[in-house]
């Protein structure tokens, strides 16, 4: 707060001076007293040579300056008798250190705010939500506290929101659903807390993520065309059928939550899927029909440490993209299946088996002298000689194997 008031006060002592400055400028006089005020608000000693900011020099016009000043900062056309209005933002990710100033609010034609991978502190000011143009905020990577601004369900124009990896905190606002035109959500790493509002009509959002918060409850329903859903590292619970709709995403990160039941075959066989990453969750079973041909992209699966158990499906033999395999500390039993060797001579790339119940002599190919797979199949009960690099580590003692098979 009190340096919040003293970068208004400093603008206020700079306010005569710029207004003899700035009196021919092109460019509208609210809108140059916004670019000072908001490199008044940083520590001087934070602003770099070579840095965007230290080439806003107010000797010159913001918009009419070319070459190398004001850099990241973009400007309406000019036209004779009407000043230029700044429409963009994008400062570079330099460590700036300081305050978004209130006055920002004024800049009514911006429509890109871009301050990621600096060091604002303190709240995001309540004057952002008269940016009524803005389509992309971009604030990452800095130390924001606090809440949205109030009105911010006025920003309806909004593409791009990002607030990932700074300190904001309490519920995710449900007028977030009233952005109809949002492609891009990202609020991963803060203390956002409660359940995950309702995003389905967002329908245009193709990449979310709210990995790293402190969000609790079952999954909401998600817009249809979502590509890349991360929500890894909360506080979730609950079954994880309702994915099994989302025909085009990509990329799933549900690991490190507190899902349960099923992993079903409708997520594996998502027609786009590449990557399903469900490690860390409390899943007890693992569905893989068989499939024929290219019913699945899917390349990468991680269900480690689950308590998923049983024997370990035969049918990943039949996901013909899959390369990478973790299904590492979990309750599976019984043998390594042989169809595992063919796969690991062809096409697997790293195969996780460690730290399970597994039983018996290893299929031939694991044994191979020309064994190139990264993994591990240490920590079972099998009959795995050290001379394998899959089986360092060794396996676990007779009394562990006796009391769970
Ligand atoms: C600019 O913004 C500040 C803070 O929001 C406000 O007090 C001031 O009146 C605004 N100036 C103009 C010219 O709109
Ligand atoms: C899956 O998620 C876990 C926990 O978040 C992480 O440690 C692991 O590296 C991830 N696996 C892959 C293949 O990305
Ligand atoms: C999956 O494999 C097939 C060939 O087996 C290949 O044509 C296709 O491009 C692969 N898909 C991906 C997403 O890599």
């Amino acid at each position: 707060m009190a340096t919040q008031l003293f970068c208004n006060n400093f603008a206020y002592f700079l306010l005569p001076i710029m207004l003899l400055t700035c009196a021919h400028s092109i460019t509208e006089e609210v809108d140059i007293e916004v670019l000072r005020a908001l490199k008044d608000c940083i520590d001087p000693n934070s602003i770099l040579p070579l840095s965007f900011l230290e080439t806003w020099n107010f000797e010159m016009d913001p918009c009419e300056s070319g070459g190398g000043h004001f850099l990241g900062v973009m400007c309406t056309v000019p036209k004779e008798n009407v000043p230029c209005r700044v429409t963009e933002i994008d400062l570079d990710g330099a460590r700036y250190d300081g305050f978004l100033t209130q006055q920002i609010g004024n800049l009514t034609e911006l429509t890109v705010l871009s301050l990621g991978n600096n060091m604002f502190r303190g709240p995001i000011p309540e004057s952002v939500s008269k940016l009524e143009k803005l389509t992309t905020l971009a604030i990452q990577g800095n130390y924001f506290t606090g809440t949205f601004p109030k009105r911010f369900g006025k920003l309806k124009l909004l593409q791009v929101l990002d607030v990932s990896h700074n300190r904001l905190s309490g519920p995710i606002p449900p007028m977030i659903s009233d952005f109809r035109s949002l492609t891009i959500l990202r609020l991963s790493g803060n203390a956002f807390t409660g359940n995950i509002p309702d995003l389905h009509a967002v329908w245009k959002l193709s990449t979310l993520d709210l990995s790293s918060n402190m969000l609790y409850g079952p999954l909401p329903k998600f817009p249809v065309n979502l590509r890349e859903l991360v929500l890894s590292h909360n506080i979730l619970t609950g079954h994880v059928t309702p994915i099994q709709n989302q025909a085009k995403l990509r990329i799933l990160d549900l690991s490190d939550n507190r899902f349960s039941g099923a992993i079903p075959h409708g997520i594996l066989s998502l027609p786009k899927v590449a990557f399903v990453n469900v490690s860390v969750n409390r899943f007890t079973t693992l569905e893989v029909s068989k499939f024929n041909g290219q019913e699945t992209q899917l390349q990468t699966l991680a269900a480690r440490g689950n308590r998923l158990q049983g024997h370990l499906p035969v049918n990943l033999v039949t996901v013909d993209n899959l390369t990478s395999i973790d299904l590492g500390l979990n309750r599976f039993s019984g043998v390594i299946p042989l169809e595992y060797g063919q796969k690991l001579e062809m096409s697997w790339q790293s195969l996780y088996l460690d730290g399970n119940f597994l039983v018996g002599n290893l299929p031939p190919q694991f044994t191979s002298e020309n064994q190139r797979i990264r993994g591990s199949i240490s920590h079972n009960c099998l009959t795995c000689p050290l001379t394998i690099l899959l089986c360092h580590g060794g396996q676990r003692t007779a009394e562990e194997c006796l009391a769970q098979n």
